[in-house]
């Protein structure tokens, strides 16, 4: 199955441009998904070995999850179930709706392994969603929704805006994450200062009831700034943190790499588990994180578990690598597991770290 996307699948789609191919991927997966034949057909083809874990007081069949911005407005939720995700992650959602930035705004460069997107947030907005949701076959493993704000709303009233699209949508997800970090909304990074980020946790908590509220944060901040918004949220009660989202730096200045927008997939990998390492340092390993960012094996994940990753999420390795990258990750990491006498997953979170 991989062989056969390496060949003929990703070609033909390095020929469209990148958000089509994109669109036609979720469309056909939610085709495909729609009857039980077709979620059973899936199944056989990908569905990886059980490693079960728990975090996040939620269960998982397995550590590996859909990142957020790949199915923003959750179209194919029993289809990333039946590819074999563990968990996934819908959204940004922002309060209003949004059309995002002009096209085109996600680029691909294979050379790199790496994308560029300058989504800026299109999204049907929390009240569309909310009643998506409602209708929706909700699948059975956690549901995740990544809140954003919208372009319109102030920095000032931003806590309003989080907490609206929590309100809408709590009912339907288990678990929320504020997204602090989008490099794509002007100056949405700076809603990751101590004050302004405690107003919205503490916005955002009036309505989360008792799902987990965990904060994703940007790769491109100090170590001291990093610790700084682990203590905030921490302190607050959230449940962990997403670690991380796209990155504004570039790996050369070849003229693909000269698009702004935020960076993902391999040029993103070792920032992305220097700053899970540093978390999970801060925190002595007791504090949640998903570790996000330039996985495309079960190696790369296996160095975010043991460097503190209690979950791990892709999103660029699915558009290089096509779905059979999921079996590939899962599989392996139960290798893994096996091959080091390790009887759970838990086992293994932090171990580079001398737990
Ligand atoms: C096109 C695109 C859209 C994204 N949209 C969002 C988003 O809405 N919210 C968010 O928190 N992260 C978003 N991300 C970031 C991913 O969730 C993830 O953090 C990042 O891509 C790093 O993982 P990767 O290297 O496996 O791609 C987006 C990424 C891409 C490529």
């Amino acid at each position: 199955m991989g062989l056969g996307y390496s060949l003929i699948v990703r070609p033909f789609l390095a020929l469209m441009d990148s958000e089509k191919a994109h669109r036609r991927a979720i469309i056909g997966l939610r085709i495909t998904s729609f009857t039980v034949l077709g979620r059973m057909m899936l199944r056989i083809l990908y569905r990886p070995r059980k490693v079960e874990t728990s975090a996040l007081g939620l269960n998982f069949s397995n550590p590996l999850g859909l990142a957020a911005g790949m199915d923003k407005k959750a179209e194919a939720m029993v289809g990333w179930e039946a590819l074999g995700f563990g968990f996934i992650e819908v959204g940004g959602i922002t309060e209003h709706e949004q059309d995002g930035n002009p096209k085109p705004r996600m680029f691909r460069s294979s050379k790199h392994n790496a994308l560029i997107n300058r989504m800026g947030f299109n999204n049907p907005g929390s009240e569309k969603m909310s009643n998506h949701l409602a209708k929706c076959k909700k699948p059975s493993i956690p549901l995740m929704l990544n809140v954003g704000k919208s372009k319109i709303t102030s920095l000032e009233d931003a806590h309003l805006d989080y907490a609206k699209t929590v309100e809408r949508c709590g009912l339907y997800v288990d678990a929320f994450v504020i997204n602090v970090s989008s490099p794509n909304t002007p100056n949405l990074r700076e809603l990751q200062k101590d004050e302004d980020l405690a107003r919205i946790i503490e916005a955002v908590q009036v309505h989360s009831g008792d799902k987990p509220v965990l904060v994703k944060i940007a790769p491109d901040l100090e170590d001291i700034q990093i610790k700084s918004i682990v203590d905030t949220a921490r302190g607050l009660g959230c449940a962990g943190i997403v670690a991380t989202n796209t990155t504004t730096s570039r790996p050369d200045d070849s003229p693909l790499m000269s698009e702004t927008g935020g960076l993902s997939g391999k040029p993103l990998k070792s920032r992305s588990t220097e700053v899970i390492r540093l978390i999970a340092d801060h925190t002595d390993g007791e504090w949640p994180i998903i570790g996000v960012g330039g996985i495309a094996n079960s190696d790369d994940a296996w160095e975010k578990i043991t460097n503190g990753a209690s979950l791990v999420q892709i999103y660029s390795s699915m558009v290089f690598n096509g779905a059979s990258v999921i079996k590939e990750i899962v599989n392996g990491l139960d290798r893994k597991l096996k091959s080091k006498g390790l009887t759970s997953l838990e086992q293994a979170v932090g171990i580079a770290r001398g737990e």
